[in-house]
C-alpha cells in the first residue's frame, strides 16, 4: 500500500499539489502536505475537491499559502516526529504571514485528537480521516479566532459522492479507495484507532470513479483498503452481496483496457476465489501484496495476525499454482517484543522461501495505546531491532538482484509512466507483476502500453528495450 518503490523504516513523505485553474478563480490559497499510505495521499485528493468547492484553490508555493494543511501519518514514532519538525518550520512562516491558518488532519491528528492544540500552539484546526467534510466550518470558525477539533469517527463515512481532485499526479497511475477502517486488531497497529471500522464504500461509486479516471486519460487504477480482501458491499436495488473478488472483476470489465492492483491483502482473508479472478482477467495485474510481518508462529500470535507461519507458506504456494508468475511482495517488522534470535531466523527463512520481489521492511516502534503496547514489554533493544532489520534488508537486497538477473532475457508488457528520474532521456514504468523497468523514449509516450525485451538489471531496476509483441 506504499506508494514509493521501496522504504526502509521510512515513512513515506511527500507533498502533493494540484494546479491553480486560475488566479482570480479562489478567494484563498491552499498548501497541502501528505505523510503516509496511499489511502492517506488519497484522502487528500478528497479534501481538496472538499476545498476547492469552498473557495480555496491549491498552490504548490506554502509561502504564499492562506491555508497550510499537513495530512499526517503516525504508524511508526518516527512519521509522527517528521510532523513535528515540519510544524517547527511552519511556525516560522505563520510568524511572518497574519491571518495564515495550519491544520493537522489524518491519523496523527485522530490519534492525538485536542492535546494537539495544546501542544502546537500554532495549529488552527485538527480533523480526523472521518471528519473531512466538516473543514469549511471548522475553517470559517478558526478565521474568527476560535480553534477547533473533529475527530469523530464514522461507521458509515465513505466519502463516496465526492470526486476526488487528482493532485500532482502522473496523469497515468490513479487510486481509488474502496474502503476505509479496519478491523483487524494486529497488537502493533494505531490504524484501528486512527482510522475506526471498517466500512466498505457503493461498488457503483468505485465504478464510476475508476471509469472517470479512464476517461481523463489514466491507464492504471490501484484499488486502496486497509485490508482488500473483506471488501463486502449489499447492492441496494439486487440486494447482491459484493464481495472483493466480485469488485475486481466488476472493474474489470467496466475498464477492459486499464490495469488494475489493489492493496493490501491479509493472509488470512484472501480467498481463491480472488485468485482466480486475477487469472480470469488480463487487464488485473499478476501481483499480490501480502505482509508477513514475522516468519515466526509464536510471533504472529502474539502480534495477533490470526494465521500461522504455515497458514502463510501455503497461501503463497497457492498463488504461485493459481497464478504461475504472480509478483508477491511483504512487509516485515523485526524486534517485535520479545523476539528471540530464532524466531528472527525464521523471518528469514520464510524470505529464503517466498523470494519477494519487494519487501517494505521497519523494526517495531511501539504504538501508545495499542494491544501490544498494553500488554507486552518492548524489551528488544533498539541496537537489536535495528541490527535485525539490516540483516533483513540485506536478504532482500540479495534476492531482489537475483530475482532481477532471472528477468534477464524475457519479455514483458509495461505501461510507460514518465520519464525515469534518473534520466530525462528514458522513461520508467512497472511490468504487469510490478517490476520497475527503465527504456529509451522512442516514440513512446506516457499510458502507452510496450513490450519491452529485458537486457539488464541491478538491484532495484530493470533496463529494457521495445520489441515486437
Ligand atoms: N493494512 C496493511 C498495512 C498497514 S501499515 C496491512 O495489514 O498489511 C503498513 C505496515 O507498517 C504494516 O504492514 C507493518 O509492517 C508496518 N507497521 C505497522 N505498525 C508498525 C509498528 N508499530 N512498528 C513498525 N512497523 C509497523
Ligand atoms: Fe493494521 Fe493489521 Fe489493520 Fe493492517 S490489518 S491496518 S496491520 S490492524
Ligand atoms: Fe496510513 Fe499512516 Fe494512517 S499508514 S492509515 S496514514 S497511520
Amino acid at each position: 500500500m506504499q506508494l514509493t518503490e521501496k522504504t526502509i523504516d521510512e515513512t513515506k513523505q511527500g507533498e502533493a499539489f494540484a494546479p491553480i485553474d486560475s488566479q482570480n478563480e479562489y478567494d484563498k490559497k491552499f498548501y497541502i502536505e501528505s505523510y503516509g499510505c496511499a489511502m492517506n495521499f488519497n484522502d487528500s485528493e478528497i479534501i481538496a475537491s472538499i476545498l476547492y468547492d469552498n473557495g480555496y484553490g491549491a498552490t504548490k508555493n506554502i509561502e504564499e499559502a492562506d491555508l497550510v494543511l499537513l495530512n499526517t501519518c503516525s504508524i511508526r514514532d518516527k512519521a509522527e516526529q517528521t510532523i513535528r519538525y515540519r510544524l517547527n518550520h511552519i511556525r516560522g512562516l505563520k510568524r511572518k504571514r497574519k491571518g495564515m491558518l495550519v491544520g493537522v488532519l489524518g491519523c496523527m491528528a485522530e490519534r492525538l485528537k485536542e492535546k494537539l492544540l495544546e501542544e502546537e500552539k500554532l495549529v488552527d484546526i485538527v480533523v480526523g480521516p472521518d471528519a473531512y467534510r466538516s473543514l469549511p466550518v471548522l475553517l470559517h470558525e478558526a478565521q474568527g479566532g476560535q480553534r477547533g477539533v473533529n475527530v469523530l469517527l464514522s461507521r458509515e463515512e465513505t466519502y463516496a459522492d465526492i470526486n476526488p481532485v487528482r493532485l500532482d499526479a502522473n496523469g497515468v497511475l490513479g487510486y481509488v479507495s474502496i474502503m476505509r477502517g479496519c478491523n483487524n486488531m494486529c497488537s502493533f497497529c494505531v490504524v484501528p484507532f486512527t482510522r475506526g471500522r471498517e466500512r466498505s464504500r457503493d461498488h457503483n461509486s468505485i465504478i464510476r470513479e475508476t471509469k472517470d479516471l479512464y476517461d481523463k486519460g489514466y491507464r492504471e487504477v490501484t484499488l486502496l483498503g486497509q485490508n482488500v480482501d473483506s471488501y463486502n458491499y449489499i447492492d441496494s436495488d439486487t440486494h447482491e452481496e459484493i464481495s472483493f473478488a466480485r469488485l475486481l472483476e466488476l472493474v474489470a470489465l467496466a475498464v477492459p483496457s486499464m490495469r488494475i492492483r489493489f492493496s493490501t491483502s491479509h493472509p488470512k482473508d484472501i480467498t481463491d476465489d480472488v485468485l482466480y479472478t486475477i487469472v480470469k482477467y488480463k487487464n488485473i495485474c499478476n501481483y499480490i501484496h501480502l505482509p508477513i510481518q514475522s516468519g515466526s508462529t509464536r510471533v504472529l500470535q502474539l502480534m495477533n495476525r490470526t494465521y500461522t507461519r504455515e497458514w502463510y507458506l501455503h497461501k503463497v504456494d497457492r498463488i504461485k499454482e493459481i497464478i504461475p508468475n504472480c509478483g508477491i511482495s511483504t512487509d516485515i517488522i523485526t524486534g517485535f517484543c520479545s523476539e528471540t534470535e530464532e524466531e528472527h531466523q525464521e523471518t528469514m527463512t520464510v524470505m529464503e522461501y517466498c523470494k519477494y520481489d519487494l519487501a517494505y521492511m521497519y523494526f517495531y516502534s511501539e504504538r501508545p495505546g495499542t494491544l501490544a503496547e498494553r500488554r507486552y514489554e518492548d524489551d528488544i533493544p533498539e541496537e537489536v531491532k535495528r541490527r535485525r532489520l539490516a540483516e533483513v534488508v540485506a536478504l532482500h537486497r540479495k534476492q531482489t538482484l537475483e530475482n532481477n538477473t532471472k528477468e534477464i532475457g524475457k519479455i514483458h508488457e509495461v505501461l510507460v509512466e514518465g520519464p525515469s528520474k534518473k534520466n530525462e532521456e528514458e522513461y520508467c514504468g512497472r511490468t504487469d507483476t510490478n517490476k520497475f523497468v527503465v527504456f529509451p523514449k522512442g516514440k513512446l509516450k506516457k499510458g502507452d502500453l510496450v513490450t519491452l525485451k529485458i537486457e539488464s538489471c541491478n538491484g532495484a531496476t530493470l533496463f529494457g528495450c521495445e520489441t515486437e509483441a
